[in-house]
């Protein structure tokens, strides 16, 4: 529903001006949102908040802002750009956007379609009406690509008519501050009030979050890899007891880690720092060096390789980003395992010009964080991607790697619910005798009839590569058969290549078994995501 302003379009004052006399006038006539924010339930104005989110930053914060507008008197909805059609946005008054960039510079699964279907010259409608403001979300660690689904978006809305009220902000991974700046400044221009609300945010005042960590007790950290192997995947468990989480089945795990002291000694040492100079915390307080550098700022061992000459304590500490907690797909159901939280992780070591360097999260899981110590662990809620509630559905899981951790929660899930929908697994790794994950659970479940179907495909015992696409293509018909079944078909691993050819793979089967034409398994494969029946957890 539009609201008739009570200043016109064309009177001379800028967006922000009207927005301020309607809401002073509309608050004087009792018919709109009063400058304080207040407003009478009929007349409440407009505001959507889309968002493009693939592991769920964007989705929290446009539900967050969602709460927060409806305090401030906004008749305000959250919603997926998956669910959204252009011209459904045409209606929209108000509409901010907060969009992640996933792979390399591109949009989140669930803004593609909406994407596409704007950016088609000449097909998209005009959007006049509407007013704006995009928040993007993004790494500076990707370069060229940070916050580019936001710039695209931001830009493409602009080139059709719509009317920016706020310039767009581009956020690093500490994006918390910028976003709640962004919000106030569109709040301002949206209605003119600056009075400060009570936050009705739930999330930021109970329980263990990313802020307020739960201090997890190690109790699992097990070699998933046979001897002979290259790869080296742990299968790690924290308690939960006594912290009343829980999480469901397709969550992810944020887990607070530490940088390895060594590498923390040989950077300091190549500098020529004092370890026990004090220096400044990236949230406030100080410590010393050597303890500031392991536990609060990212090191990379390559700053000990080729430190510049000259370069000052001051400098140096002004360059550092602060460590992040890393995400992990949960590898357990708590139906199966109480108070417990599974993850399979790849411990990331590889080696450039002779030096060894170490991934921080995962070499501190697996070789420094001792059974029985704790680090700080969160829940992350990954509502795209989640098994169905009809537990008739079949489910086709394709997860080679670590991509297995998701698919291992929800085949004992669907134990633990006696769901009687078909299950299907696509594993593959470099070698079955070295690198079957899981292997020993997986045979029994194909054993008991749990697991309907599994397809291996181990890269490494041929000449040939086999990847778990090739498995689904030799599968083509049946796979097609299931789809038309109504079944859900998720992805979990490796983004850069894996996750695109099994999507290739997919519209090749649609077209090849299902008889379809390029285009038209495109609009299947879209009319899946729409139906939340093609899901990704890709890394
Ligand atoms: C939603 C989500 C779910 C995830 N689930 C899992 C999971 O279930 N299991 C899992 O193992 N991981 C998972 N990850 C990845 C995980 O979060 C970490 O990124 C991973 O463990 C590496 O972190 P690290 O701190 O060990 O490595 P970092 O210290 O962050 O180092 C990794 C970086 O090292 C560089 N690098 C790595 N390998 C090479 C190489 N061969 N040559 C040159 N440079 C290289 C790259 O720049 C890479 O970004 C997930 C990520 C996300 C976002
Ligand atoms: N963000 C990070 O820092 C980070 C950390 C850890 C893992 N990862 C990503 O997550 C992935 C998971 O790592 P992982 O060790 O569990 O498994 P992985 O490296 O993905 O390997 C699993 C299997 O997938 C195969 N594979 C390689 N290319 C493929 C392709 N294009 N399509 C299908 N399968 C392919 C591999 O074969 P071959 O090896 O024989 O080619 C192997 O058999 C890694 O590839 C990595 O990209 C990222
Ligand atoms: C696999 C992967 C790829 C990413 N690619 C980009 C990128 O190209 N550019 C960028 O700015 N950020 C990139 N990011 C960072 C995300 O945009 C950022 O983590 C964001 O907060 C995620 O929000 P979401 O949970 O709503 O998807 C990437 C993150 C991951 C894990």
């Amino acid at each position: 529903m539009k609201i008739v302003p009570l200043i016109p379009e064309n009177a001379p004052f800028s967006v922000e001006q009207r927005a301020w006399l309607n809401g002073f006038l509309a608050g004087v006539l009792n018919r709109g949102a009063a400058p304080n924010g207040a407003a009478s339930a009929e007349s409440k104005r407009p505001l959507l908040i889309a968002f493009g989110s693939q592991s769920g930053n964007a989705e929290s914060l446009a539900k967050r802002l969602a709460r927060e507008a409806t305090g401030r008197g906004f008749a305000a909805r959250a919603a997926g750009l998956d669910s959204l059609q252009p011209a459904e946005l045409v209606k929209e008054e108000n509409v901010l956007l907060i969009t992640s960039t996933w792979g390399e510079g591109d949009m989140p699964d669930n803004a593609v379609s909406f994407w596409d279907s704007i950016n088609q010259n000449g097909s998209s409608p005009r959007l006049d009406g509407v007013q704006f403001s995009v928040l993007a979300l993004g790494d500076k660690n990707y370069g060229d690509t940070f916050c580019l689904a936001g710039k695209k978006l931001d830009t493409r809305l602009e080139e059709l008519g719509a009317k920016r009220i706020v310039d767009r902000v581009d956020c690093d991974v500490e994006f918390d501050d910028l976003a709640k700046k962004w919000s106030a400044s569109a709040f301002t221009a949206l209605t003119g009030s600056t009075a400060p609300v009570a936050s009705t945010d739930p999330e930021e005042e109970a329980g263990f979050t990313k802020k307020n960590p739960f201090p997890a007790k190690l109790i699992d950290n097990t070699p998933l890899n046979a001897r002979g192997s290259s790869k080296d995947t742990r299968h790690i468990g924290f308690s939960l007891a006594g912290s009343g989480l829980n999480y469901e089945v397709g969550d992810a795990l944020g887990v607070f880690v530490q940088n390895c002291p060594e590498v923390v000694d040989a950077v300091i040492a190549a500098h020529g720092f004092d370890p026990q100079a004090e220096v400044a915390l990236p949230d406030g307080g100080s410590a010393a060096l050597r303890e500031a550098l392991i536990k609060h700022y990212e090191v990379r061992s390559h700053f000990g390789k080729a430190p510049e000459a000259g370069l000052t304590l001051a400098v140096f500490m002004e360059n550092l980003r602060k460590l992040q907690p890393r995400l992990y797909s949960i590898a357990s159901s708590s139906k199966a395992h109480a108070d417990e939280v599974h993850l399979c992780i790849a411990a990331v070591r590889y080696s450039t010009d002779g030096v060894v360097h170490k991934g921080v999260a995962s070499t501190y899981l697996a070789d420094r964080l001792s059974l029985g110590e704790t680090t700080g662990i969160y829940f992350h809620p990954a509502n795209h991607f989640r098994l169905p509630t009809d537990l008739t559905k079949p489910v086709i899981m394709v997860g080679p790697g670590t991509g297995i951790a998701p698919f291992r929660a929800f085949l004992e899930e669907r134990q633990a619910t006696q769901a009687p929908g078909k299950n299907w697994l696509f594993f593959g790794d470099q070698k079955r005798a070295s690198d079957f994950l899981y292997h020993d659970q997986i045979i029994e479940w194909v054993q008991n009839g749990h697991l309907t179907r599994l397809d291996t495909a181990f890269s490494r015992d041929q000449e040939e590569k086999i990847y778990v696409q090739t498995r689904m293509l030799q599968a083509a018909s049946e796979l097609w058969q299931w789809l038309e079944e109504g079944a859900h078909f998720y992805v979990c691993g490796d983004a850069k290549r894996m996750a695109k050819d099994v999507d290739e793979a997919l519209h090749s089967i649609i077209q090849t078994a299902g008889g379809k034409s390029a285009d038209e398994a495109a609009a299947y494969v879209a009319q899946m995501k729409k139906e939340k029946r093609y899901a990704r957890d890709v890394y």
